[in-house]
């Protein structure tokens, strides 16, 4: 049988450990990932979220080890994504809960969902709180974080915050604390978290960091529904990793992203990011046939210059390019420069399409696009040089501002 973990006096980990997930909405995760989801023993019996629709068998097992899943009285929805409700509708329908709640724009997602939840969800507003016993559980409404929908909950005495998505990681840990895992692999997790889920929000990030000691909380426990939990001497680690992503401070670091048909665009590449690397700029070079989308929007997060290179196939992109290109544009990443490159044959419409992403994505050209006919030659591989003593100058100048 599978077994709950005590968190806190009150709160047990009745969570789902999916250790074989390597795909998320396109997100390649390496770790695997789990749903956690929380059981509060008070004198109401509270479910903070559940799981994956698949895992709700495990999730049960995991309640019946403290306690007879049919005396949960309250279940709460924090977010209505379907890692997190994919068993609610199960489990109502399973322990038949007096009150279920959810943020008002969760009640509209879970109905839109699974429409045999019309009129069962009661909608909670930041400020409001539920009295569960001895404890409470407030609420707080962390909208575009990163769902309409989603919210923070707060449980008075044991202090745990129920916090969804934020300051998670798609990482199949063993152990549930933080402070019990190994912190260079968080960091790389909360890193490629970060990058590929949360930060078109990172306005929302800040603002929330910055109303954070205002909401009057005693955290003890910060309780995602990804990966580890924060407490102790850790508690403040993921505010501050929230912060500086959130930021995304000018760094003297460059990506080189390319795709390439016989060589030559990979030439350029080289060429360029040589280049960079030869004015003091740190530089990485991703080939997209052998890396995914979520590696490059990682790769991304720690740069502030995007340099992408992509042949010309049928007067347009490569397809890899474009899928990536699409990703990172709605990313929307900050204080980025960037410039474009690639080999063609006859018309070579790659590099113009290239600079269009870029801009929509709000990076700023530093260099004019760059287009080869077929291989590069000496004088080719000295224009490329000159692109990537362009943009590492770029971003030399920006990050001593
Ligand atoms: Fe983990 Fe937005 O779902």
């Amino acid at each position: 049988m599978m077994k709950a973990i005590r968190i806190s006096p009150k709160v047990w980990w009745v969570g789902a450990i999916d250790w074989q997930l390597k795909e998320f909405h396109g997100y390649t995760t390496r770790r695997g990932s789990t749903y956690n989801a929380f059981l509060i023993m008070d004198r109401k019996i509270t479910l903070v979220d559940t799981v994956k629709a698949p895992f709700f068998g495990e999730m049960m097992e995991r309640i019946a080890s403290v306690v007879d899943p049919a005396k949960i009285d309250v279940i709460v929805s924090n977010h209505a994504e379907m890692d997190h409700s994919g068993a609610l509708p199960e489990t109502i329908a399973r322990v038949n809960p007096s009150e279920v709640y959810a943020s008002t724009l969760g009640v509209k997602a879970l109905e839109a969902h699974f429409h045999g939840l019309a009129g069962k969800i009661k909608p909670v507003k930041s400020g409001d709180a539920i009295e569960l016993g001895e404890s409470s559980l407030k609420f707080v409404e962390t909208r575009m974080l990163h769902w309409p929908d989603s919210m923070f909950s707060f449980l008075t005495g044991d202090n745990v915050l129920f916090s969804q998505d934020g300051f998670g990681m798609h990482y199949a840990v063993a152990k549930i604390f933080a402070d019990e895992n190994d912190l260079p692999t968080m960091r790389e997790e909360a890193e490629r978290y970060y990058a590929n889920i949360l930060l078109p929000y990172s306005p929302q990030v800040l603002k929330l960091l910055d109303a954070f000691p205002g909401l009057g909380l005693d955290v003890a426990v910060i309780a995602p529904d990804h990966g580890p939990l924060w407490r102790g001497d850790m508690l403040g680690t993921p505010l501050a990793w929230y912060r500086e992503f959130a930021e995304q401070a000018v760094t003297p670091n460059a990506l080189v992203l390319y795709d390439t048909m016989w060589h030559s665009t990979e030439k350029m590449a080289f060429a360029i990011a040589d280049a960079i690397r030869e004015t003091g700029c740190g530089v990485q070079v991703l080939c997209l046939a052998s890396c995914t989308r979520s590696d490059a929007a990682a790769a991304m997060l720690k740069a502030s210059a995007l340099v992408v290179g992509s042949p010309t196939i049928n007067n347009d992109l490569y397809p890899r390019t474009a899928d990536v290109l699409t990703y990172l544009r709605g990313l929307r990443p900050k204080n980025m420069v960037g410039a474009a490159f690639g080999s063609f044959g006859w018309s070579g419409e790659s590099v113009a399409k290239i600079e269009e992403y870029l801009k929509g994505a709000g990076v700023e050209l530093v260099a004019p696009g760059l287009k080869v006919k077929y291989v590069p030659n000496a004088a080719a591989l000295d224009q490329c040089a000159a692109l990537g003593k362009a943009v590492g100058d770029a971003l030399l100048a920006r990050s001593a501002q």
